[in-house]
């Protein structure tokens, strides 16, 4: 009877959707802190949180009873209008960045964060070309996609917009080459995610910093991924380096859809009013949930934990004797495990073991746990990693 449920569940969905999803075999159903039930009532460890957007796990008491509560009184309120959440929720996520990032602009997603801020780049610079970094992911929008140059996004879809560059992650003297007076934008993930959890080298941020401020470019930091994960709010504060424009989505209204683009109120207020709008951005849904997550991580002082619980991570997975891992990296509770072979049957081989992982290219595991993960929950997923690459390495 359960069985034939999961069946039919997994038969609506692939009849009627575009089929863009490698598709896993199993429903979830339900979520409780960082376990998943699918529909046969297995449960799974997740470390995953839907690519990063539970980072309070699931059913958080809090966000739940600050949705229900909203949910009772106004779901949306488009931005023509105040909105009392709204605005308390702006005074306390603009209280957790710099003066120069205390204007806001609202979307639902991460590439819609990204969209806004290269827009807003072009118009307030009056330039009109984008750099981006090989290996990085903005999203899937037109000018998102322009700024992500992995062909397989790309190809069906061309041509992207005129005016985008893409250098090489960590090359300094690259991305001097490629700046030039036209260019609007350099836009960079701290950590890239995607493109297999790699965190800037020492010292890049600051050199593309300096190298934009030289050349009148607006620098856009993308923390669409690294947002509330690396055990600080944002992954900018590991180097200092400030941008002109700072992309949030994902984990900051843990599952809720949500963006926001930060910028200074020297940029905001040159943009022409009404140029750019969105019809869901802001609504007091997703506000509440927002304004619940930081009460839950300041009141839980998750940043302390996630801080601790990536290290130990890092540390129990360095500390796997096994051939078949090329390198472990990673910041705050984003990880990655570079393996000497494809991912897939890890993967695959993980989800029968009770553990939900993720993958970043063709042979890199990467773990997005929720930031409310324990020493016992990662022992388990290295425990079983072990097992795993011992099993192929006897095979
Ligand atoms: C760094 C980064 N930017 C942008 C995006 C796009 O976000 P969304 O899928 O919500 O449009 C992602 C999604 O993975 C991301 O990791």
């Amino acid at each position: 009877m359960i069985e034939q449920e999961a069946a039919q569940i997994q038969a609506s969905e692939d009849t009627a959707v575009v089929p863009m999803y490698t598709k896993r075999d199993i429903a979830l159903v339900r979520g409780d802190g960082y376990h998943l039930w699918d529909s046969d009532g297995k449960r799974y460890l997740d470390f995953a949180s839907n690519y990063g957007v539970n980072i309070l796990g699931h059913a958080n008491p809090a966000v739940t009873a600050a949705i229900t509560e909203q949910a009772g009184k106004l779901i949306s309120c488009h931005q023509s209008f105040y909105n009392d959440v709204r605005a308390a929720y702006l005074n306390r996520l603009t209280g957790l960045v710099p003066v120069e990032l205390h204007r806001a602009f609202f979307s639902n997603s991460g590439a819609e964060s990204v969209e806004a801020a290269l827009k807003f780049a072009r118009a307030a610079s009056g330039k009109t070309d984008v750099v981006s970094a090989r290996r990085g992911y903005h999203g899937r929008t037109y000018g998102a996609l322009s700024a992500t140059p992995e062909k397989k996004y790309r190809e069906p879809y061309l041509p992207v917009l005129e005016g985008f560059t893409s250098v090489a992650f960590g090359d300094t003297d690259a991305l001097a080459a490629a700046i030039t007076p036209e260019t609007a934008a350099v836009i960079l993930e701290p950590v890239q995610g995607e493109g297999g959890v790699h965190p800037a080298p020492e010292g890049y941020l600051q050199a593309a910093r300096t190298l934009t401020q030289e050349h009148g470019t607006m620098l856009i930091l993308d923390e669409v991924q690294t947002g509330f994960r690396t055990g600080r709010w944002f992954a900018w504060q590991h180097s200092g380096v400030l941008a002109d424009f700072l992309c949030l989505s994902k984990g900051i209204a843990n599952g809720v859809p949500m963006g926001v683009t930060l910028t200074s109120a020297e940029i905001a207020t040159s943009l022409p009013a009404g140029s750019h709008g969105n019809t869901f951005g802001g609504n007091p849904l997703a506000a509440a949930a927002a304004l619940a997550v930081i009460d839950e991580i300041e009141s839980r002082d998750l940043l302390a934990h996630s801080a601790e619980m990536g290290a130990y991570m890092l540390q129990r997975l360095r500390g796997l004797q096994q051939p078949g891992i090329r390198e472990v990296r990673g910041l705050g509770l984003m990880v990655a495990v570079d393996l000497r072979e494809r991912a897939t049957r890890y993967l695959r081989a993980l989800q029968d073991q009770g553990i939900i992982a993720l993958s970043a290219g063709p042979t890199t595991l990467r773990f997005l746990p929720p930031l409310v993960i324990d020493r016992e929950a990662i022992d388990t997923l290295a425990d079983i990693l072990d097992t795993l690459l011992t099993q192929r390495s006897q095979s």
